[in-house]
């Protein structure tokens, strides 16, 4: 299986935790590659890497497009999955360091087509594995994950989100499943909570304090997914 993930810090956790070995990535993407043995699977976790012009990891669409498409090509996984850190809403129940997997859908919240058909195609709406076993054997919470290329949004995102019925609130997981859809793998994310989108605390303040703690959430709970599709892989596929 392959675990697509954008910033350094929050897959180190889990890259430590699985003993994950680097290997190279004979590609022009800056994309770091950490592949470890779990069980009878093999997992590689796929980090977006280091913006060659800005610096600093390469957060967002784009280059999660281009990783989960480099990572297929490369390693053929059975299974993809979008890891990272997301915002919730404490109108919706989500607190600091709440750990959710994706249910149903992913959508985009901040591709605004009016035109008949572009406009669903802005959405997306693509297909998340099913995820209710995993959750129920894990004791994690559920939802719909919407992305957008942004840490803060708009009013029209608040209404899109609104709309589409958004749980948790990041910046690549639509774009992991819209590739993982074009080869045909199946996809779900899972998302450890570092801000409240409706506290009145800067989600980037919110996020820079708490990324550290919902970091190594995030990496438990990777550990106990990885051993439970491990077993349901060497079965002959996840839940989808
Ligand atoms: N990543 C972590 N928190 C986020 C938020 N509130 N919006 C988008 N991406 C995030």
């Amino acid at each position: 299986m392959a675990v697509v993930m954008a910033m350094e810090a929050e897959a180190r956790p889990i890259v430590e935790r699985i003993g994950a070995r680097e290997v190279e990535g004979a590609t022009p993407l800056p994309v770091r590659f950490f592949v470890a043995r779990a069980g009878d699977c093999d997992v590689v976790i796929a980090v977006n890497g280091r913006d060659p012009r800005h610096g600093v990891d390469s957060i967002g669409t784009e280059a999660a497009a281009l990783t989960t498409w480099e990572v297929i090509r490369r390693f053929a996984p059975e299974l993809v999955i979008s890891a990272g850190t997301a915002g919730g809403w404490q109108a919706k129940g989500a607190c600091i360091g709440d750990v959710y997997v994706s249910s149903d859908v992913f959508v985009h919240h901040d591709r605004r087509i009016a035109i008949a058909g572009f406009d669903a195609y802005g959405v997306g709406r693509y297909p998340s594995a099913d995820t209710t076993g995993l959750a129920e054997s894990l004791g994690l919470k559920r939802g719909v994950v919407t992305t957008s290329n942004s840490l803060d949004e708009s009013d029209d995102d608040r209404r899109m989100i609104a709309a589409n019925g958004g749980d948790v609130k990041e910046m690549e997981a639509a774009a992991v499943a819209y590739v993982a859809e074009l080869a045909g793998v199946p996809m779900f994310a899972v998302k450890a909570i570092t801000d409240l989108v409706d506290h009145h605390t800067a989600t980037a303040e919110q996020f820079t304090e708490n990324l550290a703690l919902a970091s190594e959430r995030l990496a438990e709970v990777l550990v106990r997914t990885i051993g439970f599709f491990a077993v349901s892989v060497g079965n002959g596929g996840p839940d989808a």
